[in-house]
């Protein structure tokens, strides 16, 4: 690994630190320490870092993401619940100019009808949708590909 590479972002959206215990029936029984190992592992074979955070607050995500615009190479992201109508997230994924690999555990278009929203798609070069936790790891394995191409 080069030492000036910047790291893959992976950031997660509200109520995803309840993974593994919330509606494991729809989003599995995987932690969301166990999808961070799991990320860290496949990028790292790679030859990549990966900062990987979670919140529950907005604009704290838009600080992140703000952050990937100098930090990163790319950004993983799963918005939760903002991915449907969040246009500060939308925003701040433009302004990044970066890749961006949306993901999300569930396949959200077969669900509610609220869930095939999605203002974060517009801003991504990909979409991970109903892979569960392994759709992480494709994002990663997504950008791997692009980012060495
Ligand atoms: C989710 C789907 C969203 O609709 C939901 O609000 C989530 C998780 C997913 O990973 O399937 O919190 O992003």
């Amino acid at each position: 690994m080069t030492a000036s590479r910047r790291p893959i972002y992976v950031l997660n959206g509200p109520n995803l630190n309840l993974l593994g215990t919330r509606r494991p029936e729809v989003y599995g029984t995987t932690t969301l320490a166990d999808i961070e190992e799991a990320v860290r592992a496949r990028a790292a074979a790679g030859g990549w870092d990966v900062v990987f955070h979670q919140s529950n607050h907005e604009g704290v995500l838009v600080d992140r993401i703000q952050e990937a615009r100098t930090a990163a190479a790319a950004i993983v992201i799963n918005p939760a619940a903002f991915t449907h109508y969040s246009i500060a997230i939308h925003d701040a994924l433009e302004a990044a100019e970066l890749p961006v690999v949306e993901v999300h555990l569930s396949n959200v278009h077969r669900r509610e009808p609220f869930r095939h929203t999605s203002y974060v798609s517009l801003q991504a070069d990909a979409v991970i949708a109903g892979a569960g936790a392994f759709g992480y790891e494709l994002a990663v394995e997504h950008l791997l590909r692009t980012l060495e191409g």
